[in-house]
């Protein structure tokens, strides 16, 4: 574990719109002498002036640490990660690099929290699972009377095969489904639907499903 003097700044930009990024979040990025993030990010953060080094996350994990170590000899780096990043963002291998104390999040609007809010839902009594480069296991799958699920998808697990996964769990075929896509975009779709229909609808990846028993 290595201790530095400078700190990581892992920045929470939201679901996508700027609109939706806390103003902490925003003020970390500007200031930044070492940024990272997705392609996209940057390219809508990253400062088109110069003076500012960036490294775009890719699936060279120990590339992006090598860019934060270096960086962090210097001065602090941001690092921003889509939604919030206590939900599977890259924050999980910045801890297993590098000492927690150097580590400053500044939390983001999770694409979770924009899905239940946009279905007016709470969602103090649903089970999050993710969707995303994953499967979840069986017991969170199956189905129980009352439960309520918020889901991240990915384009392979997407609104359709997750659909007829939880049938095949033992959902009821007239279960609430929302497919909730390209959320704080101005192309947003939040679709609403059973869990039958969901498992003949063209497949949306990347998106937020929600899906309880009862109707919303
Ligand atoms: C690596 S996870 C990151 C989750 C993130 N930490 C959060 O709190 O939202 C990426 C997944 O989040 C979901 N997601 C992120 N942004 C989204 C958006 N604008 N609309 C719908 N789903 C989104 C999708 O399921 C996507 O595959």
């Amino acid at each position: 574990m290595e201790t530095l003097k400078h700190h990581i700044i892992v920045a929470g930009i939201g679901p996508g719109s700027p609109e939706y990024m806390v103003p902490a979040a925003r003020k970390a990025i500007e200031g930044a002498k070492y940024l990272v993030g997705g392609r996209r990010a940057l390219s809508q953060y990253a400062k088109a002036s110069g003076g500012q080094q960036t490294c775009a996350v890719t699936r060279d994990i120990d590339g992006v640490m090598a860019f934060v170590r270096e960086g962090l000899a210097k001065a602090d780096v941001v690092v921003m990660v889509s939604g919030d990043p206590g939900y599977f963002s890259l924050l999980d291998a910045l801890r297993r690099t590098f000492d927690a104390r150097c580590i400053d999040v500044i939390p983001g609007i999770s694409s979770f929290q924009l899905a239940f809010s946009r279905l007016a839902l709470p969602w103090h009594d649903a089970q999050l699972l993710s969707f995303h480069g994953r499967v979840p296991k069986e017991s969170d799958l199956a189905y129980a009377p009352g439960r309520k699920l918020g889901m991240l998808t990915d384009v392979q697990h997407n609104s359709k095969t997750i659909a007829e996964t939880l049938l095949a769990h033992g959902w009821p075929e007239n279960a609430f489904y929302a497919i909730c896509a390209r959320l704080s975009y101005e192309d947003e779709t939040v679709e609403r639907m059973t869990l039958g229909e969901a498992a003949k609808h063209d497949p949306v990846g990347s998106c937020i499903i929600v899906v309880e028993e009862k109707a919303s």
